[in-house]
């Protein structure tokens, strides 16, 4: 099993909405069986909160529905649980890297480093003091970087269709 967490600050957003639509890729591939996935945030200010109304209704034109997910603050024990941790911007990678116990499992990497060659931005802003028009764009750019995440996991771990 190959274990990802996605990470922002809120987990409403952001994390929740990769964890949706890397799901969807991975189930799509037939890939299912040997990936565990979720989501966290770096702050606590959400939890047990469903994903923001505006990321639902985004992830929806993107086909993910995103309506049964919490949101949980990340844990020490998800660096031993996850062998990819991925942080949307640098202050959730800055985050993670206090968090983390000494010589844990986890990579600790940014998301959109796996996305390098089909999109410029290098973090998925924050959309949640803007417009609409942010959640389209976070929308597109995690779609960039599940792309690019599930086509290198493919690789490096010789996954095969179950
Ligand atoms: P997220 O978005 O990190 O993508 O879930 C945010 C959600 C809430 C807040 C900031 C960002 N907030 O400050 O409450």
């Amino acid at each position: 099993m190959v274990g990802v967490l996605f990470v922002c600050l809120g987990n409403i957003c952001r994390s929740p909405s990769a964890e949706g639509v890397f799901r969807k890729r991975v189930r799509e591939a037939g890939l299912a069986a040997h990936f565990e996935i979720d989501s966290a945030g770096t702050g606590g200010y959400h939890v047990g909160r469903a994903p923001d109304a505006r990321a639902q209704r985004a992830a929806l034109r993107h086909g993910v529905d995103l309506s049964g997910l919490r949101a949980r603050q990340v844990t020490a024990a998800d660096f031993e649980r996850f062998d990819y941790i991925l942080a949307m911007d640098r202050q959730n990678l800055a985050a993670l890297e206090a968090l983390r116990p000494p010589q844990s499992r986890g990579r600790v990497e940014l998301f959109l480093s796996y996305a390098a060659g089909r999109v410029a931005e290098s973090e998925v802003p924050d959309p949640y003091y803007g417009g609409e028009k942010g959640f389209e764009l976070m929308l597109d750019l995690i779609e960039a970087g599940a792309e690019g995440l599930l086509e290198r996991l493919i690789e490096v771990h010789g996954l095969r269709r179950a």
